[in-house]
């Protein structure tokens, strides 16, 4: 942690903000197996979102490894300090009134649960955090393995794999529990866009 540094508040607090924008800040935060659908999910939510008028961003866990988070593999740490990274960013758009739709594996329970306390213990109250397990049986995510990676985790080409030579921590407590293998991306979407009607999250 750096010293000599100071916060700066705005003038304006995240209620008044809210009430300006017309838009309630949240994040819906995907998690599953690689090929569990996460990303094509996350853009059709994207699109939907943007045609009703509000404000959405996606966070992809490829994506975000380009730049933002180039310097990280696969290890557990590094992996630890994607999702920290990730769910201070997915805060700063939700802060913003944004909707941020977050898409990364993120198998350990420990880190989806920092990102949660992230969003709802803020000083200005909480802002919603959405889990949403986007679910697949691993064999069925192996069938799909639409970029050959399962194929390079069997021959021992890619190491510590998400579901092959690395864990994934099933979320027991979710929001949002998505069967991938049984419900299409649009039926996704409709669950999704159902729970955050019914709390009252969007209007
Ligand atoms: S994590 O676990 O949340 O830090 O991973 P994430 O940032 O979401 O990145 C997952 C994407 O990276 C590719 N990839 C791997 N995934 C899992 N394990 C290993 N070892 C690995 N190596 C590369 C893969 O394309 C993942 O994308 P998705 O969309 O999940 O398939």
């Amino acid at each position: 942690m750096a010293t000599n540094i100071t916060w700066h508040a705005a003038n304006l607090t995240r209620a008044e903000r809210t009430t300006l924008r017309n838009q309630r800040g949240l994040t819906i935060w995907l998690t599953g197996l690689s090929a569990s659908g996460k990303s094509t999910i996350a853009v059709a939510l994207e699109q939907h979102l943007l045609h009703l008028g509000l404000s959405a961003y996606r966070l992809d866990g490829d994506n975000v490894r380009f730049g933002l988070n180039s310097d990280l593999g696969f290890s557990e740490t590094d992996r630890n300090e994607n999702i920290r990274r990730i769910a201070h960013v997915a805060k700063l758009f939700a802060d913003s009134t944004a909707i941020a739709i977050t898409s990364f594996i993120s198998p350990y329970k420990k880190d989806r649960e920092t990102a949660r306390k992230l969003h709802e213990e803020g000083e200005e109250g909480g802002l919603p955090f959405v889990e949403c397990w986007v679910d697949i049986p691993v064999e069925e995510a192996e069938k799909r393995d639409p970029k050959g990676l399962y194929k390079k985790a069997r021959q021992g080409i890619i190491k510590d794999f998400t579901g092959i030579t690395a864990p994934y921590e099933v979320p027991d407590n979710a929001e949002i529990h998505l069967r991938t293998d049984q419900l299409s991306v649009e039926k996704s979407v409709v669950k999704i866009m159902g729970y955050l009607q019914e709390k009252g999250l969007v209007t």
